[in-house]
């Protein structure tokens, strides 16, 4: 492994190294952290984080070095390491320093699979305590790690730094893999390599995880991260706010990584015996490449974090697209026949439905007031809830409890609800303001939105919750002059409602949206299902979206609709690339034709077929579109007897050479039979291999001729493995 080795072997070298107390080890199938305590300092160390060792006595001898390495766990204010700490806290003297030692650590075993590590740090000096929580998944080799930080000054202390965690790397180069973006252009991704000091990626939206930064990356060790090859780091925080990841580059050449609440205008007062705790800091480490990174984070959140994650899902047809804001229960009805035409099983009603002093005709009036728009739908949400289950399908509604237009009757009774400048000229994102969710009525509030119209509403299958502006004139009524507490307190508010919900509407699906993807960050995800990626539903741009969030997120949380962007692309092509992901759509019938129509039933019908393999196989990147015209994915269910293969043309050069797309994860020895799918009614499959059967060996070294040189054409190409088929390779 080389990160590391150089490491190892410069302290191997290092003589009369002394013996230190035993080490903490976190591991999963593949990785090891090893944690030890110096004995001359007593504090902790991380002395190697990379593959599994394979040896007792390698881990006790790499951590018996481990404080040569002044790589701290958790380093404090104050000490001799003079770099960005991952605590900084003010004391009742006004004292600025911390230090922290070893004070005793314990692992508890959670299930086969779990294994919890606590470690108590303490300073000697002030009565300050951090517990740093590690949770290892042994399959799925993610780790999970938080700090909880506590004291018993008399007065509140301030928190100035408080990182969940702290890692080092060691390696000849650092490749940073970063995602940015903005709305319609989310999760772009772009490498650079790391050189001495800091690189910082961090937001200031407060409600979002996301925007302009996505809370994700990558690291590469010695190469930039490769899908299929080299050592590859993915890291998250679970945050649905102002976050910060440190990524600094020190003297001797190590990498530090901090992950953290953006401590950006958030002093947080912390009184006696109050815990702080960080958001969960999670991620995987690969050593082929980022595509098995990637699985094992989409493994780990189907088994732990998403919400209904082992689940199924719902198709749908939504009307944001065809119909905007300018709808009536007619045109509604309409569209629900038309889903039930389609085949998918649920209309999904989007903004637009609600007001009525203020209704919400556009975008500047009526957020807040949570009531039907009585001239635009005389016979409520009930009504239609039954239309739609007349119609054959499921009722799913849109909302976005956390924001108000100043036009609103919310506003006028509730000024103090939203969070706004005193003193200032107000600036609104979309005409709106974000709710103070530190408020504990505010939170009341946005809970009984969704509490109202399930109440009325005891079948209603779905909401789509949405969240279209950050905060913006940062200042809360409730806190006063507590105002540095504002950001944190906002993002604890916004999870106290989402806890609301779940423990009352465990089974109901959400989907997270925020003006697009600005939502999608691990803990908002615990409770929802799904997640919208982009209002940018052009499919060519799509493709680059969803392969930039295929990087941590599972496809079955990825909503994926085929609309009219980019009307030049076939309905097919739109199709293929939306049903890579959770498939809906937000189409007007009317606007296809009869074979474009048969075309869309015929993929919803194969989707319904396949869908559990595309929600819960693996799923290999295989031909990226920031590397080639073309790109190409793939579902592999886990005991690889069926493949589902997206072949994607983007915009193919005028007599490209065009190679086999390589197929990944199948079983060598066994047959499979290859059969295009998604055909349009009338056309004939172009594909060399269609209907033969070929080795699953064939298909992984020699590959299907997938690709075309049309512009934006796609092929979806079924492979089942023949019963029984094992075949010698001799
Ligand atoms: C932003 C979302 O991303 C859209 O899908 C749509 O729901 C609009 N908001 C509605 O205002």
């Amino acid at each position: 492994m080389r990160v590391f080795l150089f490491f190892i072997s410069v302290l191997f070298a290092v003589p009369g190294v002394m013996a230190e107390q035993s080490p903490i080890r976190i591991s999963t199938d593949d990785i090891d952290l090893i944690l030890s305590v110096s004995s001359t300092n007593g504090r902790l160390y991380q002395a190697y984080l990379g593959p599994r060792l394979l040896n007792d006595a390698d881990v006790a001898s790499i951590a018996s070095q481990s404080s040569l390495l002044k790589a701290e766990v958790y380093p404090g204010s104050g000490a001799e390491d003079y770099y960005e700490p991952a605590l900084a806290v003010a004391h009742n003297d006004g004292n600025l320093t911390s230090i922290l030692t070893y004070v005793s650590s314990e692992t508890r075993k959670i299930d086969d699979n779990v294994v919890e590590t606590s470690i108590r740090l303490a300073d000697k000096v002030y009565p300050l305590e951090v517990t740093l929580y590690y949770t290892s998944f042994a399959r799925e080799n993610v780790i999970k790690t938080r700090s909880e930080i506590r004291h018993r000054e008399k007065k509140p202390v301030t928190l100035r730094r408080y990182a969940s965690s702290m890692l080092y790397f060691e390696s000849a180069s650092y490749h940073l893999a970063e995602f940015s973006g903005d709305w319609a252009k989310e999760m772009r991704r772009s490498v650079q390599e790391l050189q001495f000091g800091k690189k910082i990626l961090e937001t200031k939206l407060g409600s979002r995880s996301a925007m302009h930064v996505y809370p994700f990356f990558e690291l590469g060790f010695g190469e930039a991260p490769g899908e299929n090859r080299g050592q590859a780091l993915l890291g998250t925080i679970a945050w649905t706010g102002n976050f910060q990841f440190t990524f600094e580059v020190d003297d001797a050449g190590k990498l530090r990584l901090i992950s953290s609440i953006n401590p950006y205008a958030s002093e947080y007062e912390l009184k006696p015996d109050e815990t702080f705790s960080t958001p969960d800091f999670i991620f995987t480490l690969s050593n082929a490449g980022t595509g098995q990174a990637s699985r094992n984070l989409h493994d780990w959140a189907r088994a732990y974090q998403l919400k209904d994650g082992q689940g199924d899902r719902l198709t749908l047809l939504n009307n944001w697209e065809a119909t905007g804001f300018r709808f009536d229960e007619n045109i509604l009805e309409g569209l629900m026949k038309e889903a039930a035409q389609l085949g998918v099983d649920m209309f999904l009603l989007d903004d637009g439905w609600f007001g009525n002093k203020y209704p919400r005709a556009n975008d500047r009036a009526g957020l807040g007031d949570w009531d039907v728009t009585r001239e635009k739908l005389p016979h409520g949400i009930p009504h239609l809830v039954k239309s739609a289950e007349a119609a054959g399908v499921k009722f799913g509604i849109w909302i976005e409890p956390e924001m108000l237009n100043p036009k609103s009757e919310l506003n006028e009774q509730h000024p103090d609800w939203a969070i706004r400048l005193p003193n200032r000229e107000t600036y609104y994102f979309r005409n709106q303001l974000v709710l103070d969710m530190s408020n504990p009525k505010v939170q009341d509030y946005v809970f009984g939105v969704v509490d109202k119209i399930m109440q009325e509403n005891p079948t209603l299958a779905y909401f789509k919750w949405d969240c279209n502006s950050p905060i913006t004139n940062i200042y809360s009524p409730y806190l006063k002059e507590k105002q540095t507490q504002l950001y944190i307190n906002h993002v604890r508010g916004v999870y106290n409602v989402f806890q609301r919900v779940k423990a009352k509407y465990p089974e109901l699906p959400m989907m997270l949206c925020s003006g697009g993807g600005a939502r999608c960050d691990y803990e908002a995800l615990k409770y929802f299902t799904e997640f919208w990626c982009s209002d940018n539903t052009d499919p060519v741009e799509r493709i680059y979206i969803q392969w930039g969030y295929s990087q941590f997120l599972p496809v079955k949380s990825m909503a994926a609709h085929v609309t009219s962007w980019n009307k030049q692309a076939s309905i097919k092509f739109r199709t293929d690339v939306a049903m890579m992901c959770k498939l809906g759509f937000d189409i007007s019938l009317k606007e296809l034709d009869e074979k474009e129509l048969a075309y869309c039933q015929l993929a919803v019908a194969s989707y319904k077929r396949l869908k559990s393999l595309i929600f819960d196989g693996d799923f290999y990147r295989l031909l990226s579109p920031y590397e080639n015209n073309h790109a190409a994915v793939a579902h592999v269910s886990k005991d690889k007897s069926k493949a589902l293969l997206f072949a994607y043309d983007i915009h193919p050069r005028y007599a490209e050479k065009l190679l086999p797309v390589k197929l990944q994860g199948l079983d060598a020895s066994r047959m499979y039979k290859v059969e295009e799918i998604n055909l349009v009614p009338g056309t004939h499959s172009h594909l060399r291999e269609n209907g033969k059967t070929c080795s699953g060996d064939y298909l992984m070294k020699i590959g299907l001729n997938a690709l075309s040189s049309s512009q934006t054409t796609s092929r979806v190409i079924e492979i089942t493995a023949l019963p029984e088929s094992a075949i010698s390779l001799k």
